[in-house]
C-alpha cells in the first residue's frame, strides 16, 4: 500500500482546527454557558438560535432538529409528501436527499444537472416531472443556489411543493433571497464540516410560512404535545450545547463566507496562471448571486491518478460524489441506467473537491496548484 510523505505538512480537506483557532474563546464560553444551566435538549437555547437563523435566512419560523438528514424527511413530511407519491431531485448530491424521500415513503425520480454546473437543470427536472410528483427537491450544491425562479415557477403551474435542500448552502444567495427561503421548507445541515458547523449533529427546517412550525414542533418530538399524540412523529431534537456552539460561530459566518471566496479567487488565479486548462477546469466565479463556497470542486482528466498523487503529497481531496444517485444499488428497482443522467455521470468520474476552509493559507493553495501541475506537466520548474 502506498503511504503519505510525512516529510510535508498535510493540507487537509477541511481544517476544522484552524477555524477553530479563529473562533477563539467564543465557542467555549458557550459550552459553559450550557454547563452551568444544565438544560441539554431544546430549551432557551435552541429557541434562540432558532430566532436568529429565522432572521438571518428571512423566514418567519425556523424549527431545529437533531441532524438535516431528518430536517429534509420532517419537511417533507410536513409538505405532505408519502406513501404512493413521487418527488423530484437532483441525480447529483450527498445520499440523504434521495434517503429523505424514501423515508417518507415517497418514490424519488432524478434529474440531471446543467453542463458546466453542479446544479440541477431545470429543462431535465420538467422532463422526468409525471403527473405523480408532488414535490421538487433541489439542492444548492457546494454552496451555490440551484436555478430557483425556474424550479418555482415550474412548482407553481403544477401546484408542488418545493423543499430546499440547503445542507452546504447556508448565507448564499439569488437575487437577493437566501438559500432556504425560495421554497415552502428549507432544510440546512450543521455537521461539523458544514460551513456552520456544530461540535456534532444538528439540522434545521426553515419555514415559509409561519404556520407550519407548530406541527414540525411537534414532528420532531414523536408527533405530540403534553402526553397527546394526533400524528406519529420521530425523536429529532436539537441539543442545547450545539445550538450555543452554533450561536457562536454564527457571528463569524460572514467573515467566513467572504474568506472562502477570496481563497476561491486565488485558486481561480493560481490555475490561471498554471496554464492547466486542458487539463483541469476550475469552477467559474458566479455571475449572478453570493456563492459561500462549502467546496472548491474542479473537474479533471486522470481524476484518480491525480488524487493518489495528491494524498501522497499529504493534500486532502475529496470526491463528491462518487456515484450519482439514479445509480446506487438500492435505487436499481426504480429502473435508473447509465446515460440516463449524463452530466452528472460525467462529475462523478472527473470531480475533485480541493482543500477549502476560511483558514486556508495561501501558500498551501500555491502547494495544491503546484502539485497538480507537477502531476500533469512533471516536476515543477
Ligand atoms: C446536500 C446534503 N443534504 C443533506 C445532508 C444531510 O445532513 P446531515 O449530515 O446533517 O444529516 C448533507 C450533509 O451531510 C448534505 O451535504
Amino acid at each position: 500500500m502506498l503511504s503519505q510523505r510525512r516529510d510535508v505538512r498535510p493540507i487537509p480537506l477541511v481544517d476544522l482546527p484552524a477555524e477553530d483557532a479563529l473562533v477563539g474563546d467564543a465557542v467555549r464560553a458557550a459550552v459553559a454557558r450550557v454547563a452551568d444551566a444544565q438544560e441539554f435538549i431544546l430549551g432557551d437555547e435552541v429557541a434562540r438560535f432558532e430566532r436568529s437563523i429565522a432572521e438571518r435566512v428571512g423566514v418567519p419560523e425556523a424549527v431545529g432538529v437533531a441532524n438535516g438528514s431528518d430536517a429534509l424527511v420532517l419537511a417533507l413530511t410536513a409538505a405532505g409528501v408519502g406513501p404512493g407519491d413521487e418527488v423530484v431531485t437532483t441525480a447529483l448530491s450527498y445520499f440523504a436527499t434521495a434517503g429523505a424521500i424514501v423515508r417518507v415513503g415517497a418514490t424519488p425520480r432524478f434529474a440531471d444537472v446543467a453542463e458546466g454546473s453542479f446544479n440541477v437543470d431545470a429543462a431535465s427536472l420538467e422532463r422526468v416531472t409525471t403527473a405523480k410528483v408532488r414535490a421538487f427537491v433541489p439542492v444548492h450544491l457546494f454552496g451555490r443556489v440551484a436555478p430557483m425562479p425556474e424550479i418555482l415557477e415550474l412548482a407553481t403551474t403544477r401546484g408542488l411543493a418545493v423543499i430546499e435542500d440547503a445542507a452546504q448552502a447556508i448565507d448564499a444567495e439569488l437575487d437577493g433571497v437566501r438559500a432556504g427561503a425560495f421554497g415552502d421548507f428549507g432544510c440546512l445541515s450543521f455537521h461539523p464540516s458544514k460551513n456552520l458547523g456544530g461540535w456534532g449533529d444538528g439540522g434545521m427546517v426553515l419555514c415559509r410560512r409561519a404556520e407550519d412550525a407548530p406541527r414540525l414542533r411537534r414532528l420532531r418530538a414523536h408527533g405530540g404535545y403534553a402526553g397527546v399524540h394526533d400524528e406519529v412523529g420521530m425523536n429529532s431534537r436539537l441539543d442545547a450545547l450545539q445550538a450555543a456552539v452554533l450561536a457562536a460561530k454564527l457571528s463569524f459566518l460572514e467573515r467566513f463566507g467572504a474568506m472562502r471566496r477570496e481563497r476561491a479567487r486565488r485558486y481561480r488565479e493560481l490555475f490561471c496562471a498554471a496554464r492547466l486548462e486542458d487539463v483541469v477546469r476550475v469552477p467559474e466565479a458566479p455571475t449572478v448571486g453570493t456563492e459561500v463556497v462549502h467546496h472548491f470542486v474542479v473537474r479533471c482528466v486522470r481524476r484518480d491518478a491525480l488524487r493518489e498523487h495528491l494524498f501522497l503529497r499529504g493534500i486532502g481531496v475529496g470526491v463528491y460524489y462518487p456515484r450519482p444517485l439514479h445509480l446506487q444499488p438500492c435505487f436499481a428497482s426504480l429502473g435508473g441506467r447509465e446515460g440516463d443522467c449524463p452530466n452528472a455521470e460525467a462529475v462523478c468520474r472527473d470531480a475533485l473537491s480541493l482543500p477549502m476552509s476560511p483558514g486556508l493559507e495561501p501558500s498551501d493553495q500555491e502547494r495544491v496548484v503546484s502539485a497538480i501541475r507537477e502531476f500533469y506537466r512533471g516536476a515543477a520548474p
